[in-house]
């Protein structure tokens, strides 16, 4: 079955609202014109709002970088599901390995997060991936799968095939140091074995698993083309326009 690609970039604490601006005007002439794939831009929640006014009527859709589980209440600087659906966004990514890694974001609360967003409607963009150590260590797959299930544990089988899944190496992020294609694929197989065997073929079938960790313009074709691999999930490269446009456009650099 043919998955339609979804490339994502997170912008994470990057980026004036000017600086936004510019680069969703950017991304607005660039990437509007694939019509056969997704592309989503997740800017700094200060820019949200001026991003999604920048990119109304295009094909262009915005995700925020975290959520909050609860519809509202008494979280000072929380921001809800319920708020960003206002905002016009569609997708949210939950679970980052710098959240996880810089702000205690656990299992558990990817979880209510993810059950969250789909009581709301929006899409969550789930990164589960391991340390360097935790590779070494042999651990690769018991870590994903573990972090896997904890996500889908709230979800049914039909909002597991809507959600998506980035696999994100820890080691890869920020480093200019990629997996390999080989070694990307190997993982992402196995998720969709475990997506599989959580729910079922069909549903593992559906699921979008995006690769992120160093992407760029020079290996995202070797990258995305792997069966596996139904896009990317893009940080550094998709502050500039144009090595995003290059990732986005990965079918043409190809040819
Ligand atoms: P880099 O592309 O800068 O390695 O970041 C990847 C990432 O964390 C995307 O969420």
């Amino acid at each position: 079955m043919a998955r339609r690609p979804i490339i994502a970039g997170n912008w994470k604490m990057h980026l004036s609202i000017a600086e936004s601006l510019a680069l969703a005007s950017e991304v607005r002439d660039r990437c509007s014109r694939f019509r056969d794939r997704d592309v989503v831009v997740a800017p700094p929640l200060t820019s949200l709002y001026a991003v999604k006014e920048r990119l109304a009527d295009s094909r262009i859709q915005l995700a925020a970088q975290n959520c909050h589980w609860a519809a509202q209440g008494a979280y000072t600087g929380e921001v809800s599901p319920t708020q960003l659906k206002d905002l016009g966004c569609t997708h949210v990514i939950v679970g980052h390995s710098e959240r996880r890694q810089y702000f205690g974001e656990t299992d558990e609360w990817v979880s209510r997060k993810v059950r969250s967003l789909h009581d709301h409607d929006l899409v969550p963009i789930i990164c589960i991936g391991e340390t360097l150590e935790q590779r070494e260590a042999g651990d690769t797959m018991s870590v994903v799968s573990t972090q896997l299930e904890a996500a889908l544990a709230a979800l049914s089988g039909d909002e597991a095939r809507t959600s998506v899944v980035a696999y994100e190496p820890v080691w890869a992020i920020g480093t200019g140091r990629n997996a390999t294609p080989a070694q990307a694929q190997e993982v992402h197989a196995a998720i969709r074995r475990l997506i599989a065997k959580r729910f079922d073929a069909s549903v593992a079938d559906a699921v979008r698993i995006q690769y992120g960790g160093s992407v760029k313009p020079e290996n995202a074709a070797e990258l995305l083309t792997q069966p596996d691999i139904d896009g990317a999930l893009v940080g550094g490269a998709s502050l500039k326009s144009d090595s995003f446009a290059r990732i986005v456009s990965f079918r043409e650099e190809l040819a």
